[in-house]
């Protein structure tokens, strides 16, 4: 039975394929830990839904799962937090609660023709000044608008106020504050800043992209600060206040400490996502990244990021595992790729939902290139993870271009940071040290203090920061000149991508 004398936050992670609850103490530290998968939907290649009823029962499941494994009962728990994939859109009648679709996750590519048309003239950078983001499929506005012209009857109920919009924070504190029953429909500036519909100065819903979209302003949340009360849950955690939300992404760079412009975090899950803190101004990217809140904590001035999405990495590794069945569990690959000395010259680039960042190519499909007879399943193996770091070495070049700082250290967080193999290789083509974090939690850590903050379980970034401590640090050691040999090779094969869905 744990002591109770303490204070404890509770985060929950809804993640593209599972939710998980982490509650933490008042040392930032894991007391206890639940996690449930949900179903992956596939109706049409490219096609990607979840049922988000599915998604509300697992994050109740894993909150009371947490709870009994901690010991704990919801009045212990001085706050909740909330981070989520994002981009995720869901549409639901307010009457009776119920999703009146299917969610369209944010690898879905079905508004890829959508986003072409919004562009016309102007191209994918039509509402790049206002959204820091691309016209492309990846974000939640144009979801929303194909949903209100492709499900019948949808667009005259949303327009009579009768349908909600939200990315799924706004999903879930609905149902944790009452649901029909007087939930709060609301959402945070990060998740906002990923719909493509809010504009970043005045963090607010903008009239033109709105009327350009199409989407009815009444199915809109409130948008609110990263770290304030929402409301106060009911059920099973009845009178917890429900004190933050955020972006997963953002929510790692908040409990990775990157409280400093030119602090950056790379996550590594379904997808990787490189976040660098850029302050109080949002900087304008030429270089193919996303402008976009880091966080904003109550009535202080928002923090900006530029961002650099790879949509697929470790959902390369599943794919590896589930499709090809070449392993059986996500950790045999390290031992497979060990096996064998390098790559054997294969290459996979896994642009499966299109390229994201740098090149926002959404006519881009996965290749494999390299092959020979000489090449084994090790080399695959290789292969596949090699493809996380060249990515990441992609955006991270990105960003030197679009901000003038070259990161010197990378701070890494997810759960294929526990793939040494991946790691090193990691810091091998960065030519930087790359640093994990003893709480790897960080995706619910930062939701948990973002939580805590606002309710004075802690009192600021500072005391935040000091939490923070070094688990393992991978040392570069790669040969120059094979660097850039393997680079040079890898962006060959990605232009073999380019092309496949015109
Ligand atoms: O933008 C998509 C991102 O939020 C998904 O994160 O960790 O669920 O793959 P994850």
């Amino acid at each position: 039975m744990t002591d109770n004398a303490e204070k404890y936050v509770a985060a929950i992670d809804q993640g593209t394929t599972s939710s998980r609850c982490i509650v933490f103490n008042q040392d930032g530290a894991v007391v206890a830990v639940d996690q449930r998968e949900h179903r992956q939907i596939f109706p049409k290649p490219g096609w990607v839904e979840h049922d988000a009823t599915e998604i509300w029962a697992r994050v109740q499941a894993v909150v009371a799962g947490a709870l009994a494994n901690a010991g704990l009962r919801a009045d212990h728990l001085s706050a909740l937090g909330i981070s989520n994939q994002r981009e995720t859109t869901v549409l639901w009648d307010r009457a009776t609660g119920k999703p009146v679709h299917n969610a369209i996750v944010w690898q879905d590519t079905r508004t890829t023709s959508l986003c072409n048309q919004l562009g016309g003239g102007d191209g994918q950078d039509r509402f790049r000044d206002q959204t820091g983001l691309p016209l492309a499929s990846y974000f939640s506005g144009p979801k929303a608008a194909w949903l209100l012209d492709n499900v019948p009857g949808l667009r005259d109920r949303a327009e009579r106020g009768e349908i909600a919009f939200g990315t799924i924070d706004s999903w879930l504190i609905w149902n944790l504050t009452g649901g029909t029953d007087g939930g709060q429909h609301v959402t945070d500036v990060t998740n906002a800043s990923r719909t493509m519909l809010m504009n970043l100065e005045t963090l607010q819903w903008d009239p033109a992209i709105l009327s350009a979209m199409n989407v009815p302003e009444a199915v809109l949340p409130e948008i609110k600060s990263s770290a304030e009360v929402y409301g106060t849950a009911v059920g099973q955690l009845a009178g917890v206040p429900v004190a933050s939300a955020l972006g997963d992404q953002q929510a790692a760079l908040f409990g990775q400490a990157c409280y400093d412009v030119g602090t950056a975090k790379n996550t590594y899950g379904t997808g990787s996502f490189l976040l660098l803190n850029t302050g109080d101004r949002p900087v304008p990217s030429k270089s193919g990244l996303l402008t976009t809140i880091g966080y904003k904590i109550g009535t202080e001035a928002p923090v900006y990021c530029l961002e650099g999405s790879i949509a697929i990495t470790g959902a390369l590794v599943q794919w590896f595992r589930d499709q090809l069945g070449i392993i059986r569990t996500s950790d045999e690959i390290e031992t497979l790729a060990e096996s064998v000395d390098d790559n054997g010259g294969a290459y996979i680039v896994p642009a499966f939902s299109g390229l994201f960042a740098p090149y926002w190519r959404s006519d881009a499909r996965g290749v494999i290139t390299g092959l020979t007879r000489y090449v084994t399943k090790g080399h695959l193996a290789r292969a596949v993870l090699e493809a996380t770091s060249w990515q990441t070495r992609e955006v991270v070049d990105a960003m030197f271009q679009d901000s003038g700082v070259q990161i010197t250290t990378l701070k890494v967080d997810g759960g294929m940071t526990k793939n040494n193999l991946l790691m090193q290789h990691q810091a091998d083509v960065l030519d930087v040290p790359v640093i994990r974090p003893k709480v790897s939690e960080t995706t619910c850590l930062g939701a948990a203090y973002a939580a805590g903050l606002a309710t004075g379980v802690w009192n600021d970034l500072g005391e935040l920061k000091a939490h923070w401590q070094e688990d393992v640090e991978w040392t570069p050691g790669m040969n120059p000149s094979v660097r850039d040999r393997e680079y040079h090779n890898w962006r060959k094969a990605v232009e073999k991508s380019f092309g496949w869905m015109e």
